[in-house]
């Protein structure tokens, strides 16, 4: 699908308009009577093509960022339905022209990798037309607009891969092509590698897999950088739970355990892209958590990279195990002013916030606040999980440093964040914001621009976050 701009002087080779009104529009409307009869109320999603007239009417609540990205995600979702190629529409209000390009190509995301019949949708260009005075600038907006959904489908595309395909070492291939396609640097570690760097608590959590453990490292280095980013994702490419294993019904959909290794990948991709003044550092940690003779045990004690020891109660409390080192060794390579983790983490999120809203924790209120901004500008819903030190308390060890478990079934979103909060030096104790990400990250229904399975959370919140870092002035 092609996205073209046009001013409004320009011949248009369209076969069917889009109208989007809301509800004081719809009397005005040229095809009201018409409209009125279909029992069309221009209520926020509702669409209804008038095929004869070649026309879509699209309802809309208000004209804002998140009302448009939906409905754009909805006409085009009505669209793959027909056999209409060229669409075109009037946007006369640049504001929310990125949020409608956003919500065109992530709605039109279908994963089809495995089906023997591919999608073929007809629809193959859509015309923006605009006044002329702003054409330059729509432009511009349009391709950040896109290499930010695209950034989001790719994110999507490797969480949608099934976990035999999208093995640890497969991650790292990927990564290794990503970086050469958008001339990042990429380091990639073994397991021999890992040994060398005493990360005894990733290692772990991968020894009964029969792939590699690897930990990835990208990075994004622009001339004059205004801030540095550093990005870690969580890249269980499986999370069958190991010993502690899963029930059978939880284990469907685990090739998620990825998401915040496969979202880190996105940011890097997109802010390289936009070629944002930030240098960005991806850290992903990509590991399998599988069962057999070799596996780690609850009752095991592991030290990790930092030289903690942390008891094992549950080995499905594997991704704060596998972070835990790599935050460390993140924090150990590079001098960031913010690091970020992003991590498919606790059941325990979802049950505090529902399914579609990301738990961000951290020690900064501040730094949450901007994050807070970027949710509104990017459509991406989070909320703030508050860290407190009785929580703390049910992750101490009777026999080691720190447990991988909280003690009572409670606040399991917190006491995980808390455990990650253990592996923060105190120099960026102000700098570090936890996303648990388990929630908004994969979806078997539909809801805002998001098609089943996954979403590519995590990716546009970051990248509204690095454009604030950017345009905002030094204080920001
Ligand atoms: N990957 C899971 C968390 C998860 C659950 C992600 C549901 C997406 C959907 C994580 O590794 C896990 O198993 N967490 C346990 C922690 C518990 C053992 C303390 C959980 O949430 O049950
Ligand atoms: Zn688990
Ligand atoms: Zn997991």
């Amino acid at each position: 699908m092609n996205i073209k701009i046009k001013s409004l002087k320009q011949k248009v080779d369209s076969d069917l308009s889009v109208i989007v009104l809301d509800a004081t529009e719809l009397k005005k409307a040229k095809d009201a009577k018409v409209l009125q009869n279909a029992g069309f109320k221009a209520s926020q999603d509702e669409v209804l093509i008038l095929h004869e007239s070649a026309l879509l009417y699209a309802g809309i609540e208000i004209f804002d960022n998140d009302s448009i990205r939906s409905t754009m995600a909805q006409i085009v979702q009505k669209l793959q339905a027909t056999k209409y190629k060229n669409v075109s529409f009037t946007c006369n209000n640049l504001d929310i022209l990125q949020a409608s390009i956003e919500g065109l190509i992530l709605g039109n995301y279908k994963f089809d990798v495995y089906k023997s019949k591919k999608n073929d949708f007809a629809l193959k260009n859509i015309t923006i037309q605009v006044n002329v005075k702003v054409l330059s600038q729509a432009k511009e907006i349009v391709e950040n607009a896109t290499i930010i959904a695209n950034a989001t489908n790719f994110s999507r595309d490797l969480v949608n891969t099934t976990p035999e395909d999208m093995t640890p070492p497969e991650l790292a291939k990927v990564s290794k092509k990503l970086a050469k396609e958008n001339a990042l640097t990429c380091n990639i570690l073994k397991e021999s590698d890992l040994k060398k760097e005493k990360m005894n608590a990733m290692l772990a959590v991968g020894r009964a897999s029969r792939h590699e453990s690897h930990l990835i490292h990208l990075s994004y280095v622009p001339k004059n950088p205004k801030k540095v980013l550093s990005l870690v994702g969580k890249g269980l490419t499986y999370d069958s739970g190991g010993l502690s294993l899963k029930p059978a019904s939880s284990m469907v959909t685990m090739k998620m355990d990825k998401a915040g290794a496969c979202a880190v990948l996105g940011m890097i991709k997109a802010i390289s892209e936009l070629k944002l003044d930030i240098e960005v550092h991806a850290f992903i940690g990509a590991v399998e958590n599988m069962l057999d003779g070799t596996a780690y045990k609850p009752d095991d004690v592991l030290i990790s990279k930092k030289g903690d020891s942390i008891e094992v109660r549950n080995t499905d409390a594997e991704g704060r195990l596998v972070l835990a080192d790599v935050l460390t060794y993140a924090q150990e390579k590079v001098k960031a002013d913010y690091i970020f983790d992003y991590a498919t983490l606790t059941g325990a999120c979802m049950v505090a916030l529902g399914q579609y809203t990301i738990g961000v924790m951290g020690h900064s209120s501040a730094l949450k606040h901007k994050l807070s901004s970027a949710s509104s500008k990017s459509g991406e819903l989070m909320g703030s999980l508050p860290f407190n030190r009785h929580l703390k308390k049910l992750i101490k060890s009777e026999i080691a440093d720190i447990c991988n478990v909280g003690a009572k079934p409670y606040g399991g979103a917190i006491t995980a964040g808390l455990f990650l909060d253990n592996f923060i030096e105190e120099k960026m104790k102000q700098k570090w914001l936890h996303f648990d990400i388990a929630g908004a990250a994969y979806s078997e229904s539909s809801w805002d621009v998001n098609t089943y399975g996954a979403t590519g959370a995590g990716v546009r919140i970051t990248v509204a976050f690095a454009k604030n870092l950017c345009e905002a002035k030094s204080k920001y």
